[in-house]
Formats: C-alpha cells, structure tokens, sequence
C-alpha cells in the first residue's frame, strides 16, 4: 500500500452554503513572473498560497527578485526590470508545477546566465519540448533529457523574433514564447490552432505592454518594457469547479461560491454542466478582480438531474484542467457520455484518463479508456472504495466529491499535492458539508 496522507470521505451528505475559493493558480504565477520583470513594485492581491506558486516565489527569489509578503495570501514584488535577473546559484525547483517550469523557461531562454530547472518526480516525467524547440528557433540555447527535465538553459546571444504556430493548444507554450518575445528583437506572432487560456495576454496589457490579436494570431513587439501595477487574483475556477460539482449532485440549498474569475477561455466545465442540465447561476461583479483584467462573477448551483453528454472537442481546451471532476459528474449523469480529443490529459500531472478510469472502475462504474478520451455510463450511487490518486491534485479532489453518491465510504491515497493547488480545501469541503478527513 502506497505511503503518505490520505482522504477518508464519509458516503452521502448534502452540500450547501455560502464558500470562499482560494485564489487563481494560473493567474498568481503569472502575476509574480511578470511583476519580477516589470518596472517598480507590483502589488498582488488574493495570491495563492500553494505549494506551486510558492516554487514560483522561490525561483524568483533565487534569480535577485526580492518578494514581500503583507500576508500569506498578499505580495509586494519589487520589480527589477527586463534586464534585471541574475543567475541563481543551484538547480531551481519547480516542485509539482509546469506552468512554473514552461514559463520559466521562456522568460530564462537567452539570458546571459545559465539556469537548470527541475521538479519533483511527476513533472520530471512531463514533456518540455514544446517549449523547448520553438525557445531554439528564437536562438535560445535549452537541452532537455529525451525531452523531459532537468531543463538546462546556457547562456545565448540576444533572441529574435519568429512567426510560429503551436501544434498543440496549451497556454503554457503560448505564455512561454510570449515571455521570451518581451526580449526578442522585432515581432514574434503566434498562433493557436484553438482558444487557450488568455491571462498572460490580459494581464501583459495591465503591465502597459501592447499584445496584437488577429484572428487565432498574437502579436507582441520586442523591447516593451513593463510597469509594475496591482493585481487583483480572483478565486480559481479550477477550484470552484469541484463545488459546482458537488452542489449539482447534492447541494441540499443553494451553494454560493463568491468572486470566482469566469474568464470564457477558462469556463468551459461550466458550459458542459449547464448542457448537461444543471441550474449554475452566473451573477456577474463588477469590483475586484478588475485590475487583473479578468471577469469575475458568484457561481450559485442547486442540485439536478444530469442528462450524459458527448463533449464537443472545441470545448475540451476550455475546459482542460476540469476532467477528472468532469467524469465525476458524467458518472451521476443519466446515461453514456464520452470526450475525445483530449489526449493532452495523459500528460498533466498524471496520466489523467488513465487514472480516472481506474478509480471509476473502483467505484464500480462502466467506463472503456480510449487513447484521446473516456466513454462512461452513468450510476444511480457509486461502490466505495480505496482510490490511488496518482499523486494529481484534481484527482484527489474529483473523488472526494464523488464519496456524495457513494453507497460507502472512499479513501484516497497521495493526497499531499492537494497543497499544490487547494491549500484549505479540507476545511472548504467540511464547510460545505463533506463529511472528510485527512489520515
Ligand atoms: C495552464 C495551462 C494549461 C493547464 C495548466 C495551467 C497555465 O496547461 O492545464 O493547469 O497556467 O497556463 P497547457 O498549457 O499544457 O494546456
């Protein structure tokens, strides 16, 4: 049996109540990179404190950029400029975090320093190419091990522009590359072969950078300099998304969860829920959040009845990080459901298709793993049972709300990586009403 804490959640229960959701995770990395090459000081609001935007804070720390902290959840970066960074002294470890790694790597490519990056031992399996080969034809000089970390980055000449088209939506890539054209000289254009994420771009205009969109096409001009501003992060929809899941499958009155960020490129769970049939009220706000350039709204979702889907692929990048607690859903859903195209989940912090389909086969839920998706049918309750969450985070999550139609109760193996994304989320899910504890 595998060591290390658990998750031992209570079968049944209700949900209900007014939550709080800790802050984005994509949009607090992005926050202290580009306050650490920005003119001046960067005031972050509502930052979240995981496990992987704290790697981010270390590896700035460790490149000179010097990071107060008001409050656990408050940052004052003390920009040092486009120019400003200095090599850091050892290997700097991005813990569980690719975004960390993958923007890291376009923001160190052609500095006149080296710099190793590493991780721990999920994201030393993942795949750094993608990153890697358009960084060279910048002129960067990065070598990767058969295409994974250590990533080592030796100083090169000044980068230039290029025109360069992602074979693969990721925001990751696409941010990288919009990182390292901050310093390359002349116009790097990028195009996405569909809607990625777009915090990088909106937040580079609150930092005063002109970032051009045609059509599937960015355009970002070299030599922009940034002026440190204040960010306002609001809750993670990734996050919230569990709830929104737990409130259609038990909510016994309404679940309100307050100031989440409902950026379209981020909410597509939300779009697949409501097809599927469940009442999510979008109450749009106005205040907060604003200074990220990000939409934020309250999310209000009642209990339903869920019909099974076929998610449309367009959907499937706009909602990527969403799956594993997207099956939970589909699992309590009326009949089949199936998503394809979305091979990109076999290589997020675990093989997510595949783990999913173990735990769902544990549950005792039909379900056939195919080599871009996962057909299920859906269960009136589920078995019960023990879950190997792989180590992933929203692995660990997704089963934690399914123990709300579980005949019996469901342990969860690995869950320290919880921390990476959801730090508080024991106390979150007891609040709402999950009967759960950490053993
Ligand atoms: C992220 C982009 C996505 C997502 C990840 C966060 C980001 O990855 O899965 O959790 O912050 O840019 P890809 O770019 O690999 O799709």
């Amino acid at each position: 049996m595998r060591e290390g804490p658990r998750f031992r959640v209570a079968a049944g229960g209700t949900v209900a109540g007014t939550l709080e959701i800790p802050g984005d995770k994509s949009i607090s990395h992005r926050a202290l990179m580009l306050g650490a090459i920005a003119q001046g000081d960067t005031h972050i609001t509502g930052f979240l404190a995981g496990e992987d935007c704290l790697a981010t804070a270390r590896a700035l720390n460790a490149l000179g950029v010097s990071i107060e902290w008001p409050a656990a959840t408050e940052a004052r970066v003390h920009g040092v400029g486009l120019e400003g960074l200095a090599g850091a002294a050892s290997a700097l470890d991005m813990g569980n975090a690719g975004t960390a790694m993958r923007l890291m790597m376009g923001m160190l490519a052609g500095q006149p320093f080296g710099s190793t990056l590493i991780g721990d031992a999920s994201l030393m399996r993942r795949p750094m190419e993608r990153v890697a080969a358009p960084l060279r034809l910048m002129g960067a000089n990065i070598a990767t091990q058969e295409g994974r970390p250590p990533v080592q980055i030796r100083p090169a000449g000044a980068l230039r522009a290029i025109n360069y088209t992602l074979p693969v939506a990721s925001a990751q890539v696409k941010s990288a590359l919009l990182l390292a054209a901050l310093r390359a000289a002349g116009r790097t254009r990028i195009t996405e072969p569909a809607p990625s994420r777009d915090h990088t771009e909106r937040m580079l205009g609150a930092f005063g950078v002109e970032v051009l969109r045609e059509g599937a096409t960015l355009a970002l001009e070299g030599g922009q300099s940034l002026e440190g501003t204040a960010i306002e992060v609001p809750a993670d929809f990734s996050s919230a998304a569990f709830f929104l899941v737990a409130g259609c499958l038990a909510a016994q009155a309404p679940l309100l969860l307050k100031n989440v960020g409902v950026n379209p490129t981020r909410t597509g769970l939300l779009e697949i829920l409501q097809r599927m049939g469940a009442d999510i009220r979008v109450h749009p706000r106005t205040t907060g959040g604003a200074r990220a350039a990000e939409p934020i709204a309250d999310l209000e979702v009642r209990r339903g009845a869920l019909r099974g889907i076929t998610v449309p692929e367009s959907l499937v990048p706009l909602a990527i990080d969403e799956f594993p607690v997207f099956f939970v859903a589909a699992a309590c859903a009326r009949g089949e459901s199936v998503v394809r195209g979305a091979h990109e989940l076999r290589v997020k912090e675990s093989d997510r298709l595949a783990g999913m389909a173990a735990g769902l086969d544990v549950l005792g839920v039909e379900n056939q793993l195919l080599p871009d998706g996962l057909w299920l049918k859906g269960a009136d309750s589920f078995a019960g049972g023990t879950i190997d969450s792989l180590g992933d985070h929203r692995i660990a999550m997704a089963f934690a709300v399914a123990a709300l139609k579980s005949r019996a109760p469901i342990e969860i193996l690995e869950v320290a990586n919880v921390a990476t994304s959801f730090p508080g989320f024991l106390e979150t899910a007891r609040a709402a009403g999950l009967q759960i504890e950490a053993a």
